[in-house]
């Protein structure tokens, strides 16, 4: 039994959660994964309900998970708010020690047309952002007076290292090239950035690393993506270049991300926001929570119900259903659906093909 903690949150998060939980129980239930879904307030909705974005019980059911799905937080409701949903994703981040931020975009097969870049351009780019997540300005100092401000950035060896050594270790399951990107010419934390980072290197002689100022990674991810494989950056960078990022793609609806620590549990979520221009209507992307979801199953040590799932949801896209920010007209739980029948068609195709397996054994061994 694997508990699974859903933080469906604020905006558009509970419509595309409800779509990824679906998917997550048509797998429990057809392959014997054995998921059990507790739901907890969240962000907004939290603040509404007990005064703060993240009460006592839920981040104890945070910490009492296998992994974690979350929506998203935020909106336009709580922005004057003593505290902010925000906050409490950041101190859940905090809390679970989560320093690390995979986000992996690609532009799938077959549907390069869907990127904004000329097709040249987008064809086969395929790219993961680590992005550092307990550090730097979001976690450091912060002042606001009426007539001045500060957010401290700040980052120790420590956390340069581990994050190195994550970036690193995820470039050698890939293409074996690492990006790193600061802004060594102006900032001291880049300085220090730089300098352990290519010491980290030295430890992964089959992986080639390259530097980049932040200004010049983000004019180059949208004239050669394809340059990229992995780009290794801090905080507040990784935050922007991932939005940047994710519409090489078509659409910030569609990028996952997991959020990890050196032990589990693990956080999943899309990359996009509460998207409170469009909550409440159905119309949202699911596909990112969907991609997110699925990350959770590979990192439940499920690669293979991973790879079905995101299957099912790239043949939906592929098939032609897309909603509003892809140019479609097909709802959030419309997408859902679809996915989820493509989904079933894979579960069957594996048991028939592990039937086979245990037939040919039976005959053989
Ligand atoms: P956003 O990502 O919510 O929306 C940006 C634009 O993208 C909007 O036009 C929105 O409609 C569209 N969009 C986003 N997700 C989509 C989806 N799945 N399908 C279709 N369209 C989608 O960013 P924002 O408007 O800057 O932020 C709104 C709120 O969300 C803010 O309070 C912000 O702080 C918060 N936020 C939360 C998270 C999180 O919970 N992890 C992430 C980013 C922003
Ligand atoms: C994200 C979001 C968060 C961040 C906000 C909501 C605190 O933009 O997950 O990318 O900046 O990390
Ligand atoms: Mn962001």
């Amino acid at each position: 039994m694997k508990r699974i903690v859903l933080l469906p949150g604020d905006g558009i998060g509970p419509e595309v959660v409800r779509e990824a939980r679906a998917c997550l129980e048509l797998l429990s239930d057809g392959c014997e994964l054995g998921l059990e879904f507790e739901a907890r307030d969240f962000g907004g909705v939290a603040i509404d309900r007990h005064g703060l974005p993240l009460p006592a019980e839920t981040l104890a059911a945070c910490q009492g998970a296998d992994a974690i799905l979350l929506g998203a937080v935020g909106g336009p409701k709580w922005d004057g708010a003593r505290e902010r949903p925000e906050a409490g994703l950041l101190q859940l981040r905090g809390a679970l020690g989560l320093f690390a931020n995979l986000r992996p975009a690609r532009v799938m097969r077959g549907l390069v047309h869907l990127s904004p870049l000329r097709p040249e351009l987008a064809q086969g780019a395929d790219i993961l952002v680590v992005r550092e997540l307990t550090g730097g300005a979001y976690f450091g100092e912060k002042v606001l007076e009426a007539d001045h401000a500060s957010d401290l950035c700040a980052y120790s060896r420590a956390e340069i290292e581990r994050i190195a050594h994550v970036a690193f270790a995820a470039a050698r399951r890939r293409h074996k090239r690492v990006t790193s990107v600061d802004k060594a010419n102006v900032l001291a934390t880049s300085k220090l950035w730089r300098q352990v980072v290519g010491e980290v290197a030295l430890g992964y002689p089959d992986v080639t690393l390259d530097h980049l100022y932040v200004d010049a990674a983000a004019m180059l991810l949208v004239t050669s993506p394809r340059r990229f494989d992995v780009i290794l950056t801090e905080n507040l960078f990784g935050d922007i270049l991932s939005d940047e990022l994710a519409v090489i793609g078509g659409s910030i609806g569609i990028l996952p991300s997991a959020s990890v620590g050196a032990a589990p549990p693990a956080l999943f979520e899309p990359i996009h926001g509460s998207a409170p221009d469009i909550a409440g209507l159905d119309i949202a992307n699911p596909a990112g929570t969907i991609a997110a979801a699925a990350m959770l199953l590979g990192h439940l040590g499920r690669p293979d119900l991973e790879s079905l799932l995101v299957d099912a949801v790239e043949s939906t896209l592929a098939d032609g259903c897309r909603t509003a920010d892809l140019g479609g007209s097909d709802s959030c739980s419309e997408f859902g659906a679809e996915t989820r029948e493509r989904l079933k068609e894979r579960i069957s195709a594996r048991d028939a093909h592990l039937a086979l397996i245990a037939m040919n054994r039976g005959c053989c061994g």
